[in-house]
């Protein structure tokens, strides 16, 4: 009951989040802006994947101060992922990602957190010397996603955090699942924080 309402009374903070195209559920949703709220001052953020910033607008709402590094093509790319790539350039039409991207985040107050880099993820991790926040959202195949996780991982700080959207227990053959059970799980330096429907969430802990 006190659950019900606390999580009623947060999704009035990103109330915003609704009419913005995307695949997040509501508790995902909250899940991003609650983790990015746990982060200090002058956060770094860096999301794998944004879309058309459903993500990026839940995560930039609950940061304190900081930015969010917002990493995609814009082209509805899926890398290893063919499957979504069908989905995604059905989903785009002929709409200009970026441009939506852009005017979904000015509509809602939050482009003053928010930094695009267009490309494809691993053409930036050098650009992070540390990471208080790693959201990985992108190429959802087993070699996208262990890509994205071995060149930006190294870069989170003790104490930060990692989410990887699509863990499903069961599929094995997704990307997040593969990493979280055979990379994540298995290392000493990550431990469990929370699962928000398939956000899965661990802490850096050295
Ligand atoms: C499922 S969508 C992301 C959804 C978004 N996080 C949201 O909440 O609405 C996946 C996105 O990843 C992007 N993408 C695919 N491969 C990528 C890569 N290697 N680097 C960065 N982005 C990539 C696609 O262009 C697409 O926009």
């Amino acid at each position: 009951m006190l659950q019900r309402l606390m999580q009623k009374i947060s999704l009035r903070k990103i109330s915003k989040v609704h009419d913005i195209d995307g695949w997040l559920s509501n508790n995902e949703a909250l899940g991003l802006y609650s983790v990015a709220g746990k982060l200090n001052e002058n956060a770094v953020v860096v999301e794998i994947g944004s879309w058309q910033g459903k993500s990026t607008y839940c995560i930039a709402r609950g940061l304190k101060s900081g930015q969010v590094f917002a990493i995609d093509p814009f082209n509805a790319a899926g890398g290893g992922d063919t499957e979504s790539e069908e989905q995604y350039k059905e989903k785009k039409g002929s709409k200009d990602l970026l441009k939506s991207f852009i005017h979904n985040m000015e509509s809602r107050n939050v482009m003053d957190k928010i930094v695009v880099k267009k490309g494809y993820s691993y053409e930036f991790p050098h650009d992070f010397e540390k990471i208080d926040f790693l959201f990985i959202d992108g190429d959802h195949s087993i070699e996208g996603c262990k890509s994205d996780f071995e060149l930006f991982s190294p870069r989170i700080v003790p104490g930060g955090y990692i989410a990887f959207h699509d863990f499903y227990e069961k599929r094995d053959e997704l990307g997040s699942t593969w990493v979280i059970k055979n990379l994540v799980l298995p290392s000493p330096h990550y431990k469990f924080y929370r699962l928000f429907d398939s956000l899965w969430v661990a802490q850096k802990i050295s």
